[in-house]
């Protein structure tokens, strides 16, 4: 329980006056009525005088606490003198204020390391996705420049490989720069009508050559099958529905399904990418959308995957104001959905 300094002054007050009277009554001559008014003036001013001091204290310690905390400028210190001030208990308030402030700062301190650990990871990452690639074509090169080049045979496939593995470098790095331009936000997304029953039946296409190799069946579900008008920039949804179907494929079952379907609500669509693979673990679920991020890193980078993919399509969506989400069961398969606005 807090006194407030009233209830303080009253009984200090109180003791002040009873033991006066209980002085005065050992000194002879002294009569009911004077033992009376010396009780009773005596517990007044008493009183006054002890609340004084007490607000006077309070209120010089609250001030010179207030004042260093205006100096150190800490802005985000949400209290007003006035609200301590006027607590019965401005020592507890303040307190508390302060309780809650640390715990705040703690927070950021915590955010700020994570993001550093994460900034450091990042770099690591980059210079060893782009180590394996320059590393790979270096090889061939010098094999080249050491006498390889003279065989004619040996000379074709070497180059061959040299250039598929700067091929790979080129596209990681394309990936590297859109993903920290998304970041940043310096890409503006160019809002249009799109019909994207047309873009996956284009990304079909492009895809025939490896869901031919693994023999996978491509189908588009949708209640009104011709066209999907929604809004968004052609070129960045383009790569969306590219990368989750290439996902689909890449980490499907060998002759699997893959579906996509559209479904239409009052004024979004939403978008589905289904296929019946292998699933993703669910302590990975949460972490996929991480730049470099692979489930089983071997088997999807001889997939061709740097693991910069989903990020990419996280970002496109969120400038689109949509979000993606992810189910996945084990050996049942998995759903990357999104919503986006339809086109008037
Ligand atoms: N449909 C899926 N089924 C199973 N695993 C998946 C599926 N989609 C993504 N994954 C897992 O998530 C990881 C991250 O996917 P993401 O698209 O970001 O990278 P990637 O495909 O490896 O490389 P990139 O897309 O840059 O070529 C993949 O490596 C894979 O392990
Ligand atoms: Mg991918």
């Amino acid at each position: 329980m807090s006194l407030s300094p009233r209830v303080i002054a009253f009984l200090l007050a109180g003791l002040i006056s009873a033991s006066t009277v209980a002085f005065l009554t050992f000194v002879e001559g002294v009569t009911n009525n004077m033992l009376f008014v010396v009780g009773v003036s005596s517990l007044i001013v008493s009183f006054f005088l002890i609340l004084y001091a007490i607000e006077f204290l309070v209120f010089r310690e609250v001030n010179k606490m207030y004042k260093t905390i205006h100096k150190l400028r800490i802005r985000d210190f949400t209290i007003s003198r006035k609200s301590i001030i006027k607590n019965n208990n401005p020592f507890k308030k303040l307190n508390d204020e302060i309780f809650v402030y640390v715990a705040r700062k703690q927070k950021e301190i915590e955010e700020l390391r994570r993001l550093e650990q994460f900034r450091r990871e990042f770099l690591a990452d980059v210079s060893h996705e782009l180590k394996t690639p320059v590393f790979a074509a270096q090889g061939f090169i010098h094999t080249l420049i050491d006498g390889a080049v003279d065989d004619e045979k040996v000379r074709d496939k070497f180059l061959a490989k040299a250039a598929k593995s700067l091929d790979g470098l080129d596209a990681l790095v394309k990936d590297l720069v859109a993903l920290s331009q998304l970041e940043t936000g310096e890409i503006k997304m160019n809002l249009e009508s799109v019909d994207l029953y047309h873009v996956t039946l284009e990304v079909f296409e492009q895809l025939e050559k490896i869901t031919h190799s693994r023999n996978i069946t491509l189908k588009i579900r949708s209640d009104q099958p011709g066209s999907i008008w929604v809004k968004a920039d052609p070129q960045r949804i383009t790569q969306v529905m590219t990368n989750l179907i290439e996902n689909a494929v890449k980490y499907g079952n060998e002759a699997g399904k893959v579906t996509v379907s559209f479904e239409e609500e009052k004024k979004h669509y939403t978008v589905q990418i289904r296929d019946d693979g292998p699933g993703i673990p669910p302590e990975h679920l949460s972490r996929i959308f991480e730049r470099f991020y692979r489930v089983d890193k071997s088997r999807s980078k001889e997939r061709g995957g740097t693991g910069l993919g989903l990020a990419i399509v996280k970002h496109i969506l969120n400038a689109h104001k949509s979000k993606i989400t992810v189910m996945s069961k084990i050996d049942r398969g998995t759903t990357f959905s999104f919503k986006l606005e339809k086109a008037e």
